[in-house]
C-alpha cells in the first residue's frame, strides 16, 4: 500500500486522512487565515515571500496553485508576478470558496485566477500544459503523496519548476527541541482558541512531526523523476521552501 495516514506516517487507507483533512478544513475555512498569522508570529508571510521569489514565474507563465486554500499563495503571485493565468485548486471547496471572495474584493490586481475543487493526487488537467505548479503547506496532507508528486509532473511542461512550500525539521537540535515543544504544546493551545476546533490542531502538530525531512523530501522529488532539486530552510527550519525542475527531455 502506498498511501499512509498523515498523522503517524504508517500505512493506512487512503480514506482515512482524506476525509479528516475535508473535516478540519471544511469547519474552520472562515479562521483559517487568522490562525495563520496568530500562531506564526506573522512569519508565514516570510515564508511566503520566499515561495513568491523561488518561483520563476514571468508574465507569460500558465501557474497551477495545488491546495491552494485561501489563496495566500496564488495572490502573492498575482501580486508580484502578473502571470498570464493562475489555476487555484483545491480539495475543499469551503476553502476556495473564501479565496473566490478577496478575488472578488480585488486581491490579484488585474491577474486572472480561475478556481477549482481538485485532488492534487488526482489533477484533472492534460500533460505539460503548466509552467510553475506551487504547493504551500499541502502535500503533508495527502496520503499519497508520490502519486501526488507524479501528478505535479505530469502536468508541468518540460523544463517547468514545481515550488513546495512546507513545514519541516530544524537541523540545530536546540531550536529543534524549543519548536517540538511549541508544536506539541502551544499549537493546538492557540488553534483551540482562536478557531475552536482543537481536535484539527493536534492533527496539525502531528503531521509536522511525521513528515519527511528537508533531505528525505529532496529524494522523494527525485525518485519521480524530478531534477535540479534544491531547498531553503526558513526560520532555521521551522519551515523550507524546495524548487525541483522537470526534465526538458
Ligand atoms: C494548511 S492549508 C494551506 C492553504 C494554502 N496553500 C496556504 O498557503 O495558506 C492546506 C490545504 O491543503 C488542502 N488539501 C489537503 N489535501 C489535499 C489534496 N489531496 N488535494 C488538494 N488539496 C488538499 C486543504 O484542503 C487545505 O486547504
Amino acid at each position: 500500500m502506498s498511501s499512509i495516514d498523515t498523522a503517524t506516517g504508517c500505512d493506512a487507507p487512503e480514506e482515512i486522512s482524506k476525509e479528516r483533512v475535508h473535516d478540519i478544513f471544511s469547519a474552520i475555512a472562515k479562521k483559517y487565515e487568522r490562525f495563520n498569522a496568530i500562531s506564526s508570529f506573522g512569519a508565514y508571510r516570510i515564508w511566503l515571500a520566499e515561495l513568491v521569489q523561488r518561483s520563476p514565474v514571468t508574465s507569460e507563465s500558465r501557474v497551477l496553485d495545488l491546495a491552494g486554500g485561501t489563496g495566500d499563495v496564488s495572490f502573492a503571485i498575482a501580486r508580484a508576478k502578473h502571470p498570464a493565468h493562475i489555476q487555484c485548486t483545491d480539495l475543499v471547496s469551503e476553502m476556495l470558496d473564501v479565496a473566490r471572495d478577496h478575488y472578488r474584493r480585488g486581491r490579484a490586481n488585474d491577474t486572472t485566477i480561475d478556481f477549482e475543487v481538485v485532488d492534487a493526487q488526482n489533477i484533472p488537467y492534460p500533460d505539460n500544459s503548466y509552467d510553475v505548479v506551487t504547493v504551500a503547506y499541502g502535500i503533508r496532507n495527502m496520503p499519497d503523496r508520490k502519486r501526488a508528486l507524479f501528478e505535479m509532473l505530469r502536468v508541468l511542461k518540460p523544463g517547468g519548476t514545481l515550488v513546495c512550500l512546507e513545514f519541516s525539521t530544524p537541523p540545530n537540535p536546540v531550536w529543534r527541541s524549543l519548536y517540538g515543544f511549541y508544536l506539541k504544546h502551544l499549537i493546538p493551545f492557540w488553534g483551540g482558541l482562536i478557531t475552536g476546533d482543537r481536535k484539527g490542531f493536534v492533527y496539525l502538530s502531528q503531521s509536522i512531526k511525521a513528515f519527511p525531512r528537508q533531505e528525505a523530501l529532496a529524494r522523494m522529488f527525485e525518485e519521480v523523476g524530478f531534477e535540479r532539486v534544491e531547498w531553503t530552510n526558513c526560520t532555521g527550519g521551522i519551515a523550507a521552501v524546495h524548487a525541483a525542475r522537470k526534465p526538458r527531455f
